[in-house]
């Protein structure tokens, strides 16, 4: 095995979140504009290539891989690539983000390749605002997504829900309450500022944890638990109960000070933040110069090294100037 990834600031990268395909079924109103282009298919990772990618951040130390999008389980080959991605030897967790349209289909075959964990998306209970939020997705198909996830034997499914003041900031304690039912982890995430969206105005629809959590303790208490996942997420447990309810607070609370990730876009682009445009080409190491497996190997660990030079101490997010970032969030993979 090679070296370990550490940065400038001292951080090791152990978590990798690894966009499949920057294509998605539902179009969030947050994630993409109403109209998108997709990219063509001779710019995406091919499955092999996605293996390598994979295999190699595996050897410099990467504990953790979440398989993201767009949409992950509109990639075909998907079941096959968590099979061979799981097999890697040294990695600790396979993790899935999807909005759940799919699992009905796809959550047994997910749990059987070896995927460990999934977080589903879930911003609305009530079936028209879901499909206002999401524009083409239906409530009823995530829920049966949901229940399908748990007779597939998954465990610890988290639920995110991106809440926009004056949309469905009136869900939050429904929201809750539905966790608390069915057992699941539910995220709360202040919207970010990537891609230029016309459906509202960010810094209008902004609502800070601080305020999610007063909502909260109208009806519950909520302690602080220290947090086990290594994700950005900060974690609250309701007296008495199993589940726990995170915020993922990227404006009010930094949490770029123990960030342990980076993020591989869809084109093959290893983003060192998700909110700056430091990258480096894995595409080209991989497809350019001698093909064989040992030399493409040997140029994808040596530009893992050289990033770490130019991973950014941290995101600059400002709703009151945005975009900063164009790109939008399903060509980015969260
Ligand atoms: P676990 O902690 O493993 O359960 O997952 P996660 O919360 O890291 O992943 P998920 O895909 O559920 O992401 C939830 C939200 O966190 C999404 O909106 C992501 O864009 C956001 N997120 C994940 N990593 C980062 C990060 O490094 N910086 C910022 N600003 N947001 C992030
Ligand atoms: N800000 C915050 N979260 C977002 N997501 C998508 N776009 C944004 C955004 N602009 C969330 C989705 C999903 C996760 C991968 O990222 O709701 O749960
Ligand atoms: Fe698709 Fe997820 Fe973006 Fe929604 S947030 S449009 S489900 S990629």
């Amino acid at each position: 095995t090679a070296a370990p990834l550490i940065d400038n600031f001292g951080r090791q990268v152990t978590y990798v979140r690894l966009s499949v395909t920057d294509r998605c079924d539902f179009r969030c109103v947050y994630c993409m504009a109403e109209e998108m282009t997709f990219l063509p298919k001779a710019q995406v990772l091919s499955l092999e290539e996605l293996l390598i990618v994979a295999r190699n951040l595996v050897a410099c130390g990467v504990r953790k891989i979440r398989l993201t999008g767009g949409e992950p389980l509109v990639r075909p080959g998907i079941v096959g690539l968590a099979r061979q991605i799981r097999a890697l030897p040294g990695l600790d967790e396979l993790c899935m983000t999807t909005n759940g349209g799919r699992l009905q289909d796809l959550a047994a075959p997910l749990r059987e390749a070896g995927v460990d964990r999934l977080n589903i998306s879930l911003d609305s209970l009530d079936e028209g605002r879901f499909h206002d939020l999401t524009r083409t997705g239906r409530l009823g198909r995530v829920l049966a997504g949901i229940q399908a996830a748990r007779d597939a034997g998954f465990e610890h499914t988290k639920l995110n829900a991106v809440i926009l003041k004056g949309r469905n900031d009136d869900e939050i304690l429904p929201l809750v309450r539905f966790a608390l039912k069915r057992g699941l982890d539910l995220t709360f995430i202040e919207e970010m500022p990537l891609g230029q969206i016309s459906d509202h105005d960010r810094a209008e629809a902004y609502m800070s944890s601080d305020e999610v959590r007063a909502r909260i303790r109208q009806e519950f208490s909520l302690e602080a638990v220290a947090d086990e996942t290594g994700g950005p997420s900060r974690y609250y447990r309701i007296p008495g109960e199993q589940v726990r309810i995170g915020f993922i607070s990227p404006h009010s609370h930094n949490f770029c000070g123990d960030c342990n990730r980076v993020r591989v876009t869809t084109e093959g682009r290893l983003l060192l933040c998700l909110g700056n445009e430091h990258s480096v080409d894995l595409r080209a190491a991989i497809r350019e110069g001698d093909p064989s497996a040992a030399e493409v190997d040997a140029r994808v660990r040596q530009l893992l090294h050289d990033a770490m030079a130019i991973k950014p101490e941290r995101h600059h997010f400002d709703l009151k100037d945005e975009p900063q970032i164009l790109r939008f969030m399903n060509a980015t993979g969260g």
